[in-house]
């Protein structure tokens, strides 16, 4: 598990990006609005600036957790040779189906798809995918460099190796992940 997609530059999609960015995965984050990708950018600078002033990390971190990031607008071109897709776009049920169908039809069949919806059902989404097996919830809180929960949502399908994948790997992000239903 190395490289990242984050689909969404909002509120939860460019906090995700910093994350991993932060933890040293190299993460392709893709939004349909450059302007939505530009304020993202600005944001995870300036809360990494805050933390620099705080002493929590250094300058030289900073440079090398936005040096991780790239961003698109082409979700293909953004989703290419990734492990892993994190989908934090807008909340709405056809939105996220067909980013998903698309998901389906670019991703190798080995990348694993997640979703931060709050309250969408993984198991509905996961019936617009190709091995649907793959996908699951991975639902961070706001601000997600700061809170510490991540809830793990199985879908019906989900496998076992796909949760413990994505619980040991919000564990390296330096979260706590908790299993929760998919209710
Ligand atoms: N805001 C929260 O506190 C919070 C907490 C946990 C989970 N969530 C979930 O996270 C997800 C994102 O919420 P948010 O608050 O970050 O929303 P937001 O409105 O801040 O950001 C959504 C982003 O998605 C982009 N987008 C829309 N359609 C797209 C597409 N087809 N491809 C790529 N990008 C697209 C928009 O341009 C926007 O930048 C939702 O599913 C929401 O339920 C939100």
């Amino acid at each position: 598990m190395k490289n990242i997609a984050v689909i969404g530059a909002g509120t939860m999609g460019n906090g995700i990006a910093h994350t991993f960015a932060q933890s040293g995965f190299t993460v392709k984050l893709i939004d349909i609005s450059e302007k939505s990708l530009e304020k993202g950018i600005a944001t995870i600078a300036a809360n990494l600036d805050r933390m620099v002033a705080k002493g929590t990390i250094t300058e030289e971190d900073k440079h090398k957790t936005i040096g991780n990031i790239i961003t698109y607008t082409d979700i293909k071109d953004g989703v290419t040779g990734c492990d892993l897709v994190v989908e934090a776009a807008t909340e709405n049920l056809t939105l996220k189906l067909n980013i998903f169908k698309q998901l389906s039809d670019v991703c190798d069949h080995n990348t694993i798809l997640a979703t931060n919806t709050s309250s969408i059902s993984i198991t509905q989404i996961a019936a617009s995918v190709v091995h649907p097996e793959r996908v699951i919830g991975m639902h961070f809180m706001n601000p997600v460099p700061i809170m510490k929960l991540v809830e793990i949502i199985r879908g019906y399908n989900t496998t076992n190796e796909v949760t413990k994948t994505i619980m040991d790997l919000s564990v390296k992000l330096g979260k706590t992940p908790t299993e929760v239903n998919d209710y």
